[in-house]
């Protein structure tokens, strides 16, 4: 059962006990952290987001490049030294590194009470009553057999929700490390998903994003028979839900049926996040990806020749083993001709067994750098100009909150995922209104009501 937010209260006989949570990595940790603290809220804990006062810590950590996992690190580090000064303090680290390492980190961090995987999130309750029990720390990484069940989640926006459907991941990408972190892939029953999501639209939650690392291998249960296109459809049908989104997809799994349904199914957006990684195919194929840049541009062409208004983005991976400049004047051409909308980058970060740790020709970081401001700039003039061409236009927007950007101003998002700041009132978040963009930086547009503008 999904607890909505707001409802996060503990049974008065329970102590005030408090959990203070960091995250770091994809979407699906964020979402992670959520159910951890839904968990935690049954064992009688309240979220906290002044470690200081916490009754407990848990850092749950992303190994997928190495910066993210020295700044785990480096946060468990800070902890442990604040629970010397507080030894009744609970220290736990969960997510990838810890799926990884194991007990290698409690050998590295004394005072380390809890190290869980994300497959054991479950375990979460049992874990706690096993500690308050004995004082011996607890190593639990193993991965269960079966997909993820429904868990309850505290979930830190009122009008958006993180669905997991599926995890793991069954390809074998040469950078990766997430197929030794979350396992093969499993995906959850769909009758599962749309209970969950029917109970978020009773909640109140107008928008979805479907998550797992390759969302559109979604299978449902093993022999239900049902595609990520299927689960699309039965989503769509969920009254009260008004927009569904999903990431991230793969290339080589983007079927004609999917393209599709995407087009035909209303509530499903005109937003698709879709990795290319790299623009020149002997990179592509090194990095054992599946697909070719012609490949992946039918992919785009055939759903802008159905959506136009279509909006793209993508993950780029600056300086994998044995790129020449040649290689990388191909992925700032594919940025320029498809004209994403937005592009995230990252220098390549050689990752513990995987293949691409130990091919020759590793990239020096100078030349990471350096490529990595060339596609800066790129991708920057391409958003701006993207954006620019929607002033004056009519969009739908569904409001999330204030801006943390200006405080008097509200923000929200286009179907396109744009987001967007235009004056409101706090009773209108949650709504859908109409606005017209006035004007475009290379990350946001600003909007008028249009209302008042007709
Ligand atoms: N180095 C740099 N970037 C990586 N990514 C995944 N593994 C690595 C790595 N070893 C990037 C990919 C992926 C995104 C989530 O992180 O672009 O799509």
């Amino acid at each position: 059962m999904t607890v909505p937010f707001g409802s996060d209260k503990v049974s008065p006989a329970m102590p005030d006990k408090r959990v203070y949570i960091k995250t770091f990595g994809c979407q699906m940790n964020v979402h992670d952290s959520e159910r951890i603290g839904g968990l935690l809220r049954n064992e009688g804990y309240r979220l906290t987001d002044k470690p200081e006062e916490a009754d407990m810590i848990i850092v749950n950590s992303c190994s997928i490049r190495e910066k993210s996992e020295q700044k785990a690190y480096s946060d468990l580090g800070r902890f442990a030294a604040l629970k010397r000064e507080k030894p009744g303090l609970i220290l736990g680290m969960a997510g990838c590194v810890a799926q990884q390492e194991g007990e290698k980190v409690l050998k590295r961090y004394r005072g380390l009470d809890l190290v869980f995987g994300s497959s054991n999130i479950e375990n979460v309750p049992q874990m706690i009553e096993t500690i308050t029990l004995r004082s011996q720390p607890i190593v639990m990484v193993q991965e269960p057999p079966g997909p993820p069940r429904t868990t309850p989640a505290v979930r830190a926006d009122r009008v958006r929700a993180w669905v997991s459907i599926m995890e793991g991941c069954n390809r074998r990408c040469a950078f990766c490390v997430v197929p030794t972190t979350r396992g093969r892939e499993r995906s959850r029953p769909s009758a599962d998903v749309v209970e969950e999501v029917s109970h978020l639209a009773e909640a109140g939650y107008k928008e979805i994003t479907l998550l797992g690392q390759t969302v559109n291998s979604y299978s449902g249960a093993p022999g239900e028979g049902k595609d990520f296109a299927d689960l699309l459809w039965m989503l769509d049908a969920v009254e009260g839900i008004e927009r569904i989104r999903f990431t991230s997809p793969h290339p080589a799994d983007m079927t004609e049926k999917l393209i599709e349904t995407m087009a035909v199914l209303p509530k499903v957006c005109e937003y698709l996040h879709l990795p290319l990684q790299s623009g020149s195919d002997a990179v592509l194929s090194r990095m054992g990806r599946g697909y070719t840049m012609d490949g992946y541009r039918r992919i785009i062409d055939s759903l802008r020749r159905r959506v136009p208004e279509m909006a793209f983005s993508t993950d780029i991976i600056v300086g994998f083993p044995g790129e020449t400049e040649d290689d990388f004047r191909m992925t700032l051409k594919a940025v320029g001709v498809i004209e994403f909308d937005n592009v995230y980058y990252f220098n390549y970060s050689p990752r513990k067994n995987t293949p691409a740790a130990g091919f020759e020709a590793q990239v020096p970081d100078e030349i990471k750098s350096e490529r990595f401001q060339r596609l800066s700039g790129l991708e920057k003039a391409v958003a701006r100009e993207k954006n620019r061409c929607l002033i004056g236009t009519k969009q739908e927007v569904l409001i999330e909150g204030r801006s943390k950007r200006d405080r008097s101003k509200f923000t929200g998002r286009t179907r396109s995922n744009k987001l967007v700041h235009f004056d409101g009132t706090e009773s209108e978040i949650g709504h859908l209104i109409d606005v017209r963009i006035t004007a475009a930086s290379s990350t946001f547009l600003e909007a008028v009501r249009h209302r008042d503008t007709v």
